[in-house]
């Protein structure tokens, strides 16, 4: 038995390799961080090593206070995550009061979690609250399509949530609370991380203008999926602008016959023509 035969370690490297296979993860772009269940952080325990020096985050977290997270190496390459997951993700845990961090598992070689590590523990913090404990899973990507278009649309929430609802019938019914947006920011630091994690409080996924996505989930499969599904329906809508606009489109009207259909309730900011 190794650490990497556990499902949370296989799931996490699955998801690595798909999102690398997608073209979402050139050299080192992207990170993702999973937060481990009790039982999980125990079946890993006697991987783990406790000698390492705690390290600011740089926020604070304290309702993850203690928590383990499984994370990607910052400047590691996601599409390496397969052949070395020992090289290319650690186990970090928190301290009680969620303000620093010390990595127990990983990066043999040397390193640190992401420079994401701040905006990944401040959305872990927000989702915790509002869905009860039940996300574990955040995804930072370099989405093409999705980045295409911050170049294009306006960076307003309702217009994105919007266009890509549009895109695919089925987009309100996988993001049914939306997708927020944000301008361009410094990467890796504090404010994006606020910023992001304000956004997470209503949306499962924060878009960042001229840099990727940020995606939120239950698990790895709803995750990606999710992930998956915002950057199929911006790639869908750039197609779209690129062969001259819409002559029609999806109406409130059915957006509203989606929702009764599937018993969603979408925001009313996001129904108006
Ligand atoms: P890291 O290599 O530190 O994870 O950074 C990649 C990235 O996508 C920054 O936004
Ligand atoms: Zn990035």
């Amino acid at each position: 038995m190794r650490i990497t035969d556990l499902s949370f370690m296989q799931g996490y490297i699955r998801m690595a390799t798909d999102g690398a296979n997608m073209g979402w993860h050139e050299r080192n772009g992207g990170n993702l961080t999973y937060r481990l269940t009790a039982e999980e952080a125990e079946a890993a325990a006697p991987y783990m090593t406790f000698d390492k020096p705690w390290e600011d985050i740089g926020v604070a977290v304290p309702n993850l206070g203690g928590a383990f997270f499984l994370a990607t190496g910052s400047g590691k390459f996601l599409r390496n995550v397969c052949l070395a997951p020992q090289d290319n993700l650690c186990i970090a845990q928190l301290n009680e009061a969620g303000t620093q961090y010390r990595v127990v598992w990983g990066l043999e070689q040397g390193g640190r979690p992401t420079s994401e590590f701040p905006s990944h523990l401040m959305n872990h913090s927000v989702k915790f609250d509002v869905t009860g404990g039940k996300y574990r899973v955040i995804y930072h990507a370099h989405t093409p399509a999705v980045i295409a278009l911050t170049n294009v649309l306006e960076l307003d929430d309702i217009v994105w949530t919007r266009a890509l609802w549009s895109a695919m019938t089925e987009c309100a019914v996988v993001f049914p609370g939306g997708v927020g947006v944000l301008p361009w920011m410094v990467c890796g630091g504090a404010e994006i991380a606020k910023a992001t994690s304000e956004l997470m409080k209503q949306y499962d996924v924060a878009i960042w203008a001229f840099h990727g996505t940020f995606a939120s989930g239950e698990s790895f499969d709803t995750t990606f999926g999710l992930m998956h599904c915002v950057e199929k329906a911006a790639d869908i809508y750039l197609r779209i602008l690129s062969a001259g606009g819409a002559k029609q489109t999806m109406t409130t009207e059915n957006f509203v016959a989606i929702a009764a259909l599937f018993g969603l309730t979408l925001p009313e900011k996001f129904l108006k023509d």
